[in-house]
């Protein structure tokens, strides 16, 4: 399978970025971890980030006819990014929303996702293992 994970605004500065609450790791580190925990099952994994709503958009509808799957940590385009919810309807691919921090026990804004239910499921709070763990709901693995 091929899975494209998608990151968005400010998790570019992961490891530099409130690391008391996104940790000390940076997406670069979170990548080859996560090559290393996934590397035996033998899918291909397409990273992506972007600080603009617009080329989250074009990247979700150029997965059309080649993704089957895709994790999306949408950052704070998670509250209020209709036209991310509205492509990800469009491309029809299963897509798992990832959260590192616990966006239930945050700010009250956070608390709303208006992604949530075009997605296939939603993993908040567990760190860098969200990742894997959207990676094994999408290629079957649990
Ligand atoms: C985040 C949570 C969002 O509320 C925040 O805006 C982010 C990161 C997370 O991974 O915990 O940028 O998506």
């Amino acid at each position: 399978m091929k899975i494209l994970i998608i990151n968005g605004p400010n998790l570019n500065l992961l490891g530099k970025r409130e690391p008391e609450i996104y940790g000390n790791e940076t997406l670069s580190d979170i990548e080859f971890w996560l090559s290393k925990k996934t590397e035996a099952a033998n899918h291909e994994i397409i990273w992506f980030q972007s600080n603009h709503e617009g080329k989250i958009i074009d990247k979700i509808h150029d997965a059309m006819n080649s993704i089957d799957g895709i994790i999306i940590n949408p950052g704070a385009f998670t509250h209020y990014a209709y036209a991310i919810r509205d492509a990800i309807a469009a491309v029809n691919i299963p897509t798992i929303e990832v959260h590192l921090s616990d966006i239930e026990n945050r700010e009250d804004f956070r608390k709303i996702s208006v992604l949530k239910d075009v997605c296939s499921g939603q993993i908040s709070g567990e760190g860098k293992i969200g990742y894997f763990e959207g990676f094994k709901i999408l290629t079957n693995q649990e």
